[in-house]
């Protein structure tokens, strides 16, 4: 079995390298420069890694973007406030609060609190809901990103079984749900296992495509899957490794180079769907700002 690897990370730069000429178009025909406003609380070094990269994509793809960096102490009150600013600012198209938020503030308070038609993220319960009956909406970026992957690589999912590991509001819920719609580059039937079934295994091995969002090193081994097994990678786990100048390396969810020997394609870590989620935060931020410059 030819096992391929699928790179997440070409791809996302072809997706924003679209994003930067359409937004070169956007700005060219109708004066408008996508805006994106992030809001950071707390000095987490993740999540400052994170709007780093984001902010850098922001700039690489022409759009405009602010950064709102708040102390831990910060009230809820106070973020509530700054969405609210946000959200009657013309100019900024998409509302993104980096989570974690810190203890005292309620997270699900906050993502309502975004308005939907700014929520580049896809965490608004407005947008699930709409994503779940098939409506359109913003789609959550790393999900999305996996979707784009399958369709770039002419992953046919059609009729065919994902399964997906893992039920994650971010990742396994939404995945699955974007696979099942009755609708172009979906279609598929669709089995989610997770941490209380008895042996995931008994569904793994019934994949066509399996998507693997744990964060849990090894979830996967290569006894799990059968042959031809076209395999997505979600995880971003940091493990010792004395060889490396770091002391550590990234790995994913899966026992990749067991599983690579059976799969027909498998995305890397890192450089599988990592990349993709901020591409499609770039597409989602274009997106809105292509819909309120024509007022849809
Ligand atoms: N923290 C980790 N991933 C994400 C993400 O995709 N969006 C937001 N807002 N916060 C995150």
């Amino acid at each position: 079995m030819p096992n391929e690897i699928i790179d997440g990370k070409r791809i996302a730069q072809l997706i924003k390298d679209e994003v930067r000429e359409h937004s070169a178009a956007l700005r060219a025909r109708r004066d408008v420069v996508p805006g994106l406003a992030f809001m950071l609380v707390g000095e987490n070094p993740a999540s400052q890694s994170y709007v780093a990269s984001k902010e850098r994509a922001c700039e690489y793809c022409g759009f405009h973007s602010t950064t709102l960096r708040l102390p831990l102490e910060t009230s809820e009150a106070e973020v509530l406030g700054r969405i609210d600013t946000w959200n009657i600012d013309p100019d900024i198209h998409g509302i993104l609060v980096q989570l974690p938020l810190p203890k005292h503030i309620d997270e699900d308070r906050v993502i309502e609190a975004i308005s939907p038609r700014k929520d580049v993220d896809g965490f608004h319960p407005i947008n699930v809901g709409k994503l779940v009956i098939g409506q359109e909406c913003f789609l959550p970026c790393t999900p999305a990103g996996i979707q784009e992957l399958l369709i770039r690589s002419n992953v046919a999912t059609a009729g065919k079984h994902v399964v997906v590991v893992g039920r994650s509001n971010i990742v396994g819920k939404p995945i699955a749900n974007i696979l099942l719609q009755k609708a172009v580059g979906a279609n598929a039937v669709v089995t989610v296992t997770h941490s209380a079934a008895p042996d995931i295994a008994v569904y793994t091995r019934q994949a066509d495509i399996l998507i693997v969002a744990t964060g849990r090193v090894n979830t996967v081994t290569a006894d799990m899957v059968k042959e031809g097994v076209v395999v997505i990678d979600v995880g971003i786990n940091r493990i010792e490794d004395a060889d490396t100048a770091k002391g550590y390396r990234i790995v994913g969810d899966v026992d990749y180079e067991g599983v690579r020997q059976k799969s027909s394609l498998i995305t890397p870590v890192p450089g599988g769907v990592g990349p993709m989620t901020i591409a499609m935060l770039m597409k989602n931020t274009y997106q809105s700002a292509l819909r309120s410059a024509t007022q849809r």
